[in-house]
């Protein structure tokens, strides 16, 4: 679980154009959230297509730690055997979360309504990063808790012997605090509310819907969305079967743009509207991007992308779409680098606290591979077209985005691209060479050879 072990430098480099139809795992929100909310509910949960990253089966181990049974079958999906909302097993060991912000903070909030205490310790990223967000409100509700300075892991927590319901503000756009404020709300007695001033991905609350919860959203006069949830409720197993993740589509999708003459498919991604921000961004800076195929699973839209080579022009990207595209940016500002002109991404201030400070991370690796750009306290710009880009080593701060943004760099610079950790990329996209390698991308192990 751990990514303090030795790590593993890769290195891409230009090699043919990327041709074929692939299919990216799992979504990752949701991947999480069906292994907890089947943990919650009375019965069996089946679960196809989950993702079965180094995160998402940090979630598995914490469910099966409070008295879950989840079971891999022979077809490749899932069980989750609830134990039912209320009746979580006090866990006997330390819940190691790895690299998992989303894990962990969901995690506080379903245990942290429950009277039973529980530790939590993540690797060096996870320990650097915000849990007063999470803490604050379950303080409130009235879970004890004891933090490392700054509320950062290692932290435990004990549950109230009732939780009590509040009314919280989001005070930044998060669907992480968002959403575990709303967990931990499903074992207090009475209504939780929600107060999302600027919407994120609403995962959470479709989902519980689906799982039977008493669930609403409404838009407040300051156009604000509001949402209410009755606690207690008896959740009900349900069938899942999880979406391509976007996030992970966002590697091929801008990959395929930027290396000549590449014809890609990317089939069964993830649609919901606060999940496609880099897609409606990539089309307005002139990436030939068509949806095909839109359907409806599960109450999600999906569809298939079809992506070609681009010529792409730098363009301003709204502030409000930053929730719609968070973990893109990395991603996004790759494409920026081919593209004519600038692109300026404003209204980035939650990039700094993510599995690393990630507008710092991308900047420095833009520097390091002779891309001009400039970065503020919460906005990035980046110069497309310099010559003789690439040839440079990144710093990847245990930050799998980061390593997977700047090895596709590698597949259209003139120079390769070495990253010094490609190990992290397993705790969200552990098939991402694979894939890659399967449409014709070059990407070693070995920086000289590849050199
Ligand atoms: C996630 C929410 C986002 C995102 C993360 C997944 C979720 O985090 O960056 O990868 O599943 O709720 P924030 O809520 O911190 O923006």
């Amino acid at each position: 679980m751990s990514h303090d072990s030795a790590p593993k430098p890769l290195t891409s480099s230009l090699g043919s154009p990327l041709t074929g139809t692939i299919r990216v795992p799992g979504d990752k929100s949701i991947s999480h959230r069906s292994l907890m909310f089947g943990a919650l509910a009375v019965g069996r949960t089946t679960v196809k297509g989950l993702l079965e990253s180094e995160d998402v089966l940090a979630t598995a181990d914490a469910m099966r730690a409070v008295g879950a049974t989840i079971t891999k079958l022979e077809d490749g999906s899932y069980t989750v055997d609830g134990i039912g909302l209320g009746s979580l097993l006090e866990p006997e060991h330390v819940i190691d979360f790895g690299n998992a912000g989303t894990g962990v903070r969901l995690t506080m909030g379903i245990f942290g309504s429950h009277n039973i205490a529980a530790t939590f310790v993540g690797d060096a990223s996870l320990s650097k990063r915000p849990m007063g967000r999470v803490l604050n409100p379950l303080r409130d509700m009235g879970t004890n808790v004891i933090a490392r300075d700054g509320d950062r892991l290692p932290a435990s927590i004990r549950g109230p012997e009732q939780a009590l319901p509040i009314t919280y503000r989001v005070p930044m756009p998060s669907a992480q605090v968002k959403s575990a404020v709303l967990l931990a709300g499903l074992n207090a007695a009475g209504e939780t509310t929600v107060i999302e001033p600027i919407p994120t991905r609403d995962h959470t609350e479709k989902m519980l819907k689906g799982f039977g919860a008493d669930i609403s959203v409404s838009v407040n006069e300051a156009g604000e969305r509001v949402i209410k949830l009755q606690g207690q409720p008896e959740l009900k197993p349900q069938d899942i079967d999880v979406p391509g993740d976007p996030s992970s589509a966002g590697f091929p999708l801008v990959a395929a743009l930027i290396v000549p003459g590449s014809d890609v498919v990317i089939e069964n991604v993830l649609l919901n509207e606060h999940r496609t921000g880099l897609i409606t961004t990539l089309i307005e800076m002139g990436g030939d991007i068509s949806i095909v195929n839109r359907r409806e699973t599960g109450g999600e839209e999906v569809g298939d992308l079809h992506v070609k080579a681009s010529k792409l022009k730098g363009i301003t990207v709204p502030a409000d779409r930053a929730p719609s595209m968070i973990d893109e940016y990395p991603v996004l500002a790759i494409a920026a680098a081919f593209a004519e002109g600038d692109t300026f991404m404003p209204g980035l201030e939650e990039l700094r606290v993510k599995e690393s400070d990630r507008l710092a991370a991308v900047a420095r690796g833009l520097e390091a591979n002779g891309i001009p750009c400039v970065e503020t306290e919460d906005t990035l710009t980046v110069t497309g077209g310099a010559d003789a880009i690439g040839g440079g080593t990144v710093v990847t701060h245990l930050d799998h985005r980061i390593a997977m943004s700047f090895l596709v760099l590698g597949m259209a610079a003139h120079k390769p691209v070495t990253v010094d950790d490609g190990a992290v990329i397993a705790t969200s996209f552990p098939t991402f060479t694979g894939l890659f390698d399967g449409l014709g991308a070059k990407i070693s192990a070995n920086t000289s050879e590849a050199a």
